[in-house]
Parts: C-alpha cells; sequence; structure tokens
C-alpha cells in the first residue's frame, strides 16, 4: 500500500477535530467518562488516545464505571479468556443501565475486529450503543456523533491499515509515557490472532518519533517506553531504509533519563541493535524476549522461524554485550500435541537461561488462526498441571537469579506507595526488577538511588542512598 493511503490526512484529522466539536455542543452528549481497559501495552496506550479524543469532546474522566455517562470497554482477544471476561462485563454494565438509562455503552479494540464478532454485537448485544475495532480509532468523534444524534446502535469494523498521527493523549503517569514506533504484525505465528485483528506491519516516520519523544524529554518525562508488536522489524516499508537499532540510537541521544521496548522477536534481534545497547546511555539493561516454547518441532509448528540453539545464542550475545541484563519471556504451554517430553525442553530451557521472570500462559485456540485446525487440543488437566509446574519452577529459579542484585546500587523510578507498607514506595529499577524502599508520596514519579538489601517474594527490597 502506498504511504499516503497508510497515513491519516491531514483533511480526515480536520474532519474529526469538526465532528469533536459536534459532539461537544450537543446538548445532551455524556458529561464523564470511564475506560475499561484489558491487554497488552499498545491497548493500554490506545485507551490514553481514547481519554485524549473524550476530554477533547468534553467529557470529564469518572472513576467508577457506574457512575460514568459513556463507558468505554477496549478489548483484548489474545485468549479466550480475556474476551469472555470483556464480555462479561459489558452484560454486567447493562443491569447497571437500567438505573442509568442515559448511560452510553461502547466496545472497541482487538476483540470488535475479530471474524464475526461485529455480527454477533449486532445480534445478541443490542444493547452496546457503539462498537469499532481498532483501524477506527480516529474516528471516534465522527462515529460517537452519529450514535448520539440517531440513537441507533453504530457498528463500524473496516480492516484498513492505517497511522493516525496526532491524536490528543490523556497520558496516565505524567513521569513514564508510551510512544508507539509501529503497528500490527506480519509474522503468523501459528496460534496468534494478533495480526488478523491489528493488521499488517507498519512503522511510523522516524522524524514523527523523534519529534513525540522531544516534547515528551522537554515536558519533564523520565522514562519512555517504545512499543510495538515486534520492534525489531521496525522501518521496512520506509523510505531511506531506517531500522530500529537506529531509531534506538538517536533516541538515545535525546537525553531521556530511562528508554525502554517491547516487543522482540527473536529472529529479528540483530547484532546492531545488541551493540546499540550495549553503548547507549540511556538504554535501560533489560530485555523482553519471548521464546514461547524450548522445543524445535513445537517452534516450527508455532512457525517462530528461529530454534531453540538460536535464541540460547541471542541470549549469549545479549549478556555478553550488556552483563547483568534483565531477561524476561513469555512462554505458551500446550500448543495443540505438545508432549510430555517437548514440554520438558521447556522446563530445561528456563533452568538454562534463568530469566528475571515469564509470563506463563495455556494455548487458547483463536478461530482464525492456523493452529485452531491442529490436531491434539491437550486436556484442561494436563495443561493445568504442566503450567502449575512451569510457573513453581520459574519461582523457584527466580528466587534464586534476583539475589544476584544484593549489595548492588539500583536507579528506581517510583510508581507508587507499596501495597505491603504505608511508609515504603516501589517501583521498577533499571533492569526492570521491582524494588520496595522507604518513602512517601513526594516520592512517586522520582528517580532513586538505591542499595538493594534483601528479596522478599520476587520483590527485592533496598535503602535509599
Ligand atoms: N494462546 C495462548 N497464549 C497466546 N499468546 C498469544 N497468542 C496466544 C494463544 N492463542 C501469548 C504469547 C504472546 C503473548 C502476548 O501472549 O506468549 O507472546
Ligand atoms: Fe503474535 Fe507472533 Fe506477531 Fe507476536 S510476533 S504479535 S506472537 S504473530
Amino acid at each position: 500500500m502506498n504511504r499516503s493511503e497508510i497515513v491519516v490526512s491531514r483533511e480526515e484529522q480536520d474532519r474529526q477535530r469538526a465532528f469533536a466539536e459536534m459532539v461537544k455542543a450537543l446538548p445532551h452528549r455524556p458529561g464523564s467518562y470511564h475506560v475499561v481497559t484489558y491487554g497488552c501495552q499498545m491497548n493500554a496506550h490506545d485507551s490514553e488516545k481514547i481519554a485524549g479524543m473524550l476530554e477533547e469532546m468534553g467529557m470529564v474522566p469518572s472513576e467508577r464505571r457506574e457512575d460514568a455517562d459513556f463507558v468505554i470497554f477496549n478489548t483484548c482477544c489474545v485468549r479466550e479468556n480475556a474476551e469472555r471476561r470483556a464480555l462479561g462485563n459489558v452484560t454486567w454494565l447493562k443491569e447497571v443501565r437500567k438505573q442509568k438509562p442515559d448511560m452510553v455503552i461502547a466496545v472497541c479494540g482487538c476483540m470488535i475486529q475479530e471474524p464475526g464478532m461485529a455480527e454477533l454485537i449486532l445480534k445478541k448485544y443490542k444493547f452496546v450503543n457503539l462498537a469499532f475495532g481498532t483501524a477506527n480509532l480516529h474516528k471516534l468523534p465522527e462515529m460517537l456523533y452519529e450514535t448520539l444524534n440517531s440513537g441507533r446502535q453504530t457498528v463500524n469494523v473496516e480492516d484498513r491499515d492505517v497511522i493516525a498521527e496526532d491524536l490528543p493523549i490523556r497520558r496516565l503517569r505524567n513521569d513514564a509515557a508510551y510512544l508507539t514506533i509501529m503497528y500490527g504484525c506480519d509474522n503468523f505465528c501459528s496460534y496468534c490472532i494478533v495480526p488478523y485483528v491489528r493488521g499488517r506491519e507498519r512503522s511510523r516516520d522516524p522524524e514523527t518519533i523523534i519529534r513525540e519523544a522531544e516534547k515528551l524529554a522537554d515536558a519533564g518525562v523520565k522514562e519512555i517506553m517504545l512499543l510495538g508488536q515486534n520492534v525489531n522489524s521496525y522501518g521496512k516499508g520506509l523510505p531511506g531504509n531506517p531500522n530500529f537499532a537506529r531509531l534506538l540510537k538517536e533516541l538515545d541521544g535525546i537525553g531521556i533519563p530511562r528508554i525502554r521496548f517491547m516487543t522482540s522477536h527473536p529472529k529479528d534481534l540483530s547484532d546492531d541493535l545488541i551493540d546499540v545497547m550495549a553503548a547507549g546511555r540511556h538504554i535501560l539493561p533489560q530485555f523482553h524476549l519471548p521464546v514461547q516454547s524450548g522445543n524445535n518441532e513445537i517452534l516450527k509448528k508455532m512457525k517462530r522461524h528461529y530454534t531453540r540453539e538460536q535464541y540460547l545464542d541471542r541470549v549469549a550475545r545479549l549478556r555478553t554485550a550488556v552483563p547483568d541484563i534483565g531477561l524476561s519471556t513469555d512462554i505458551i504451554v500446550s500448543f495443540p500435541g505438545e508432549t510430555e517430553e517437548q514440554f520438558q525442553d521447556t522446563m530445561s530451557l528456563l533452568n538454562e537461561v534463568r530469566f528475571d521472570s515469564a509470563f506463563t500462559f495455556i494455548y487458547s485456540p483463536r478461530t482464525g488462526t492456523k493452529a485452531a485446525e491442529m490436531e491434539g487440543l491437550i486436556p484442561e488437566e494436563v495443561s493445568t498441571d504442566r503450567i502449575k509446574r512451569l510457573i513453581a519452577l520459574q519461582e523457584e529459579l527466580q528466587q534464586d537469579t534476583l539475589k544476584r542484585f544484593i549489595g548492588t546500587e539500583e536507579e528506581i523510578l517510583v510508581e507508587g506507595l507499596s501495597r505491603r507498607s504505608k511508609q515504603a514506595v516501589s517501583g521498577k529499577g533499571r533492569h526492570a526488577v521491582s524494588v520496595t524502599v522507604e518513602g512517601n508520596e513526594n516520592d512517586i514519579g522520582q528517580i532513586l538511588k538505591c542499595r538493594i538489601t534483601g528479596l522478599k517474594n520476587n520483590t527485592l527490597t533496598g535503602e535509599r542512598i
């Protein structure tokens, strides 16, 4: 597709701004809003854009969804349970609305983009006023205007792959910000629905990204998290062949104290990127590198395009270049046909790599993906047993890997008060590990230097220096 077809035009942006003004002027428009977010960081950032647009339409945030005039569910469909939870909560709100008949309910995000979902909303969820997919986010003002004006249900699912720039953003935090560098995914891992619901891979212009980062730096943001389904393949199809390593190097030069990114695909993790990380001044020594399985046959069936050995090679290189790097991963157990021996290969990979953390999932069949057609679905009891063993092993290993930080100095960006103690705050260290130290509200959003003194339930404790 031509670049001008991908990037939403100025005219269209202006049109949407005009609709935002029209919504604002409607006499009975909602006065308050609440966004319910499911899923990944990408969705969390989309929700910040939704909030930004709604505030431009004159709405104010409402703490509780049941009190809001406009409630919007930004959904995820990567696993079935995320979807079930979202639909359950949408249905619950239908009951609440009996007491608050003017409430407007919207559902958006990945789930709406799933095949058949729009039809389901039209047939079975008639009480939902507005539903739209990920490709239509920037048209929220127009769609909301139509819904409010006509009183009819609006369902809008297009699968055009767009990049919408200059949307207003209401950020959740002042100290740390998300910055999307690319959208969509072209990998089609056989289990994954993301390429179907988020569309083809498309990268933002490097100049636009750098400008946004500079603005964040001027605003005093201390940490940026670069987002993309596969940041390592950033730049494909752009003039001048920019790549992630070069982009990261430029961003490092801006001077924002902390830069993180996710997610990476092992097959695209270049030596150049590792070198940029090693030489970087602000790039945090942490890496989220989903492995999914430790068995080569399963990796092949997953269409991951790397072997266990190649993955281990990437880990070794990262560790040589960035000593003490904090490594985390994603793992799926019970992919169709996975035998106990193949599962044991994943267990042994954990033993071999020793991650600082691992996100573990039971395989969930997603209609439309290649894996959903494969035979050999693993019975639930077997999957539950496998994931329990995997989590137990990871916890045991983590107790040991995190000990390496005891006695070292860490800088943490304080996120909030500690849940365990009123006189303590917690935040993430440079290696992405949680640290709790003595402190109070005034420390939130600050970077604190501390010495790590202990480890309690996978959380490090420290003393301020
Ligand atoms: N079933 C289980 N886990 C999945 N993931 C993606 N698709 C599925 C699925 N169908 C996991 C992968 C991915 C993470 C975001 O979610 O581990 O890295
Ligand atoms: Fe899904 Fe694979 Fe793309 Fe990640 S890289 S979003 S797992 S298809």
